[in-house]
């Protein structure tokens, strides 16, 4: 009878001897370079946890530096787990977002079986949901992968060896209400705040919750699933962190860890103030004492300063006006002045939302009056190089003084914080063309006549960038979005150069392709390297897309080029126009076809077989170049420079047949060689 109890005894002195061997907590708030190994493009910087760097298709990865023990020896029962983090994603306003980050328990250490992107750094094409990964994942993910059956873009999910989640749930946390009942607040992943997740594990249950920085623990969990992971950890793991970025440059960062697998209180010891911040909000540097002092000294400061300041201003204001007063109109014409940033606060109404006009890949555009009634858009970018802006600034200098009548004017610029840029170009009254073509009410459509001159007027202002100035200026992303219309309907085409600044240094960089998806020519895809071709190409799009109200892709439609070329080599490309232009009239089916030869000739995908701006200007204008023999029709001059043996001979060697290929035979001779296909072009274009 006595021998029971001291067995029992025995058995629990074990069990608790185990235990203590196996019992780990760590809380890190900041860490030791000894406290993680480090992979990929994880950093430490000033003892917090950086997972991914500035660099596209970048993989961090950080794990605790020894493994981790999940059930005791020859046991099936885990070990229960609590474990809480504290991380932030920056911001990327204006732009599509990247990927998240995964907080992971993994077999091994290194990167061996992982890409970026949209696999997270966890898994890779080939791997991704085989049992043998041994892998368990708590995605922040920001990013809705159908692939994955994401819910949606910003989404919190538990991922079992596979990136489609066996549980997910938009980010956010329950909160209770006075009236008892539970309350969803939604969180937002990449807005740069920081937040804090606790993860608990046990007996097959897994919590997690989640709660911006600072708050209590919310009582109900995010996600509560039951997951059988007895095929999925082994005995010890490792744990930690991933995150990758994909074509788009993000930051994760993680600020303090706490584990425990025997105190579940544990994450208290995590210090949620003081935190460095993407954003300045109320978990920042406001709350220390330190900062309290500092203010109190500074508001003294400050107070004397001010009136120093604004006695000087005071005279400047005078000074300036002066000033302006004496500023010719010859003066605008010749250097896009420096704006101070004040004046376009100002007119802008403190870039008011209400003034916004549009909103590019890069940024938003604002209407804005400035002193004097001039209407003017103000372009605002950020997040660049300070490369890419400084040489985009060097050739704003030229191209401030690039002045024509099918150009937008651009006014001034003006640089505000790093990394930001200000443009201020004239205001154009009529919207830009895309409004105009697509999609649009009857009353604001184009038709023919205007059409053909707004394409003619785009002509003139491409053919003046590239042999107007002493050394040639590339557009690089010309769309129907891009050509404005002012108040006389006159088309005129903006932002040129401005995509110089995103390509910046990444010539011949295949990983990014700077342009819009759908008109980018297959040289550039290939090399990254726009050329006077390239230019060409694009126009060689808008003339197509303009004159049959199609988008170069549209979902559910074959590519405007491919559909257009089979049209022409059944002879039918009259059919190819606007269906509401059609019901209009008002055109002239020779010239249509011409027009339309044009276009595709233009976007001819070997850029050798292009022409230059200046004999599609002409050929716009009807008239053919004067060695051309004369007297032929300009169908003939288009039909036989598109099929003229000699183009076609420099296939049909390659591929091995003496018959003319089709077009999508030559597109597949040109990007075989490409490291993209065109559906990653599409996915990432903006
Ligand atoms: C990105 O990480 C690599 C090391 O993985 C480093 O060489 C590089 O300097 C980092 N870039 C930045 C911008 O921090
Ligand atoms: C880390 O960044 C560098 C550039 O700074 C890049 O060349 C390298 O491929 C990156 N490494 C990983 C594993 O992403
Ligand atoms: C676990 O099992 C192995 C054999 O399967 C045995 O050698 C070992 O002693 C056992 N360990 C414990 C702690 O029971
Ligand atoms: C994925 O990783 C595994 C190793 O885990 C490797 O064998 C495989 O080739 C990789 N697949 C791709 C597409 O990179
Ligand atoms: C929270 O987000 C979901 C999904 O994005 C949305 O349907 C819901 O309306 C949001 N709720 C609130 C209170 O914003
Ligand atoms: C998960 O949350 C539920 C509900 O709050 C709770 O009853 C359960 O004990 C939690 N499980 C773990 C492992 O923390
Ligand atoms: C947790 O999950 C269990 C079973 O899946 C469910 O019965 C319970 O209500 C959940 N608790 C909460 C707080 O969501
Ligand atoms: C558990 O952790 C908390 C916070 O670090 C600490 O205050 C407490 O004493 C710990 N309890 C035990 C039993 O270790």
């Amino acid at each position: 009878m006595a021998v029971e109890p001291l067995h029992l005894l025995f058995l629990l002195t074990l069990i608790s001897f185990l235990r203590s061997i196996l019992s780990l907590d760590f809380v890190f708030n900041g860490f030791d370079s000894s406290d993680l190994l480090i992979y990929g493009n994880a950093t430490l910087e000033s003892r917090f946890l950086t997972l991914s760097n500035d660099t596209t298709f970048s993989i961090g990865r950080a794990l605790y530096h020894s493994k981790i023990p999940t059930r005791s020896p020859n046991s099936s029962d885990f070990l229960p787990f609590s474990t809480s983090f504290i991380f932030s994603i920056a911001p990327y306003k204006g732009r599509l977002p990247g990927h998240g980050l995964v907080f992971i328990l993994v077999p091994s250490t290194g990167l061996k079986g992982v890409s970026s992107a949209q696999h997270l750094g966890l898994f890779n094409r080939t791997n991704n949901g085989n049992p043998n990964n041994h892998v368990l994942g708590i995605e922040f993910d920001v990013f809705e992968n159908q692939e994955f059956n994401d819910i949606n873009a910003n989404h919190v999910g538990v991922d079992v060896n596979s990136l489609a989640s066996v549980s997910s749930y938009p980010a956010g946390y329950w909160k209770i209400s006075n009236r008892g009942y539970d309350l969803f607040e939604n969180l937002t992943l990449n807005n740069g705040v920081n937040y804090q997740v606790w993860i608990d594990f046990s007996d097959s249950q897994l919590n997690v919750t989640m709660a911006p920085v600072g708050m209590k623990r919310p009582r109900r969990p995010l996600i509560n699933v039951s997951v059988d992971l007895s095929e999925v950890l082994l005995d010890d793991m490792y744990m930690g962190f991933c995150a990758a970025t994909g074509r788009l440059v993000e930051s994760h960062r993680i600020l303090g860890w706490s584990f425990s697998n025997s105190n579940f209180s544990v994450s208290e010891a995590l210090i949620t103030t003081n935190l460095p911040s993407f954003v300045l909000g109320k978990n920042s540097v406001f709350q220390s004492k330190g900062f309290i002092a500092g203010i109190t000294v500074a508001i003294i400061l400050v107070l004397g300063c001010s009136i120093v300041i604004i006695v000087c201003l005071i005279k400047r204001k005078r000074k300036r006006e002066r000033e302006r007063e004496e500023m010719e109109e010859w003066e605008l014409e010749y250097w896009p002045h420096r704006i101070t940033y004040p004046e376009i606060d100002a007119a802008t109404e403190g870039f008011s939302e209400e003034n916004v006009i549009g909103v590019g890949g890069n940024g938003k555009v604002y209407k804005g009056v400035l002193v004097g009634g001039a209407e003017i858009a103000v372009k605002r970018i950020s997040h660049q190089t300070e490369e890419g802006m400084r040489e985009f600034l060097a050739e704003v200098s030229s191209l401030g003084r690039l002045k024509h009548r099918n150009l937008v004017g651009l006014r001034g610029w003006c640089k505000k914080e790093k990394g930001s840029l200000i443009l201020v170009y004239d205001y154009m009254e009529n919207g830009s063309l895309d409004q105009r073509v697509f999609e649009c009410e009857e009353s604001m459509m184009l038709n023919w006549a205007d059409r053909i001159r707004v394409l003619k007027d785009v002509a003139d202002g491409v053919l003046y960038l590239h042999e107007g100035w002493e050394s040639r200026v590339l557009h690089r992303d010309i769309k129907a979005s891009n050509v404005l219309l002012d108040k006389d309907m006159k088309g005129r085409l903006a932002d040129f150069g401005l995509a110089r600044m995103h390509g910046h240094g990444q010539v011949a960089n295949t990983t990014r392709v700077v342009g819009t998806v759908g008109y980018m020519a297959p040289e550039v895809v290939r090399s990254g390297r726009a050329s006077a071709q390239t230019d060409v190409f694009c126009f060689g799009i808008l003339i197509l897309e303009v004159i049959c109200g199609r988008r170069p892709v549209e979902y559910g439609k074959p590519p405007l080029v491919d559909w257009l070329w089979g049209l022409m080599e059944q002879g039918g490309l009259v059919f190819a126009l606007d269906e509401r232009l059609k019901a209009r009239g008002g055109f002239n089916s020779e010239e249509l076809e011409r027009v339309l030869h044009l276009g595709l000739l233009c976007a001819y995908p070997d850029p050798r077989a292009r022409p230059t701006m200046r004999q599609v200007v002409k050929v716009l204008e009807g008239k053919v170049e004067a060695d051309d023999e004369e007297g032929e029709g300009m169908d003939l001059y288009l039909l036989d420079k598109m099929k003229s043996n000699a183009m076609w001979s420099t296939y049909s060697g390659s591929l091995g047949h003496g018959s003319h290929p089709t077009f999508d035979e030559i597109r597949q001779s040109l990007t075989s060689s490409m490291s993209l296909s065109w559906s990653d072009v599409i996915v990432e274009g903006r």
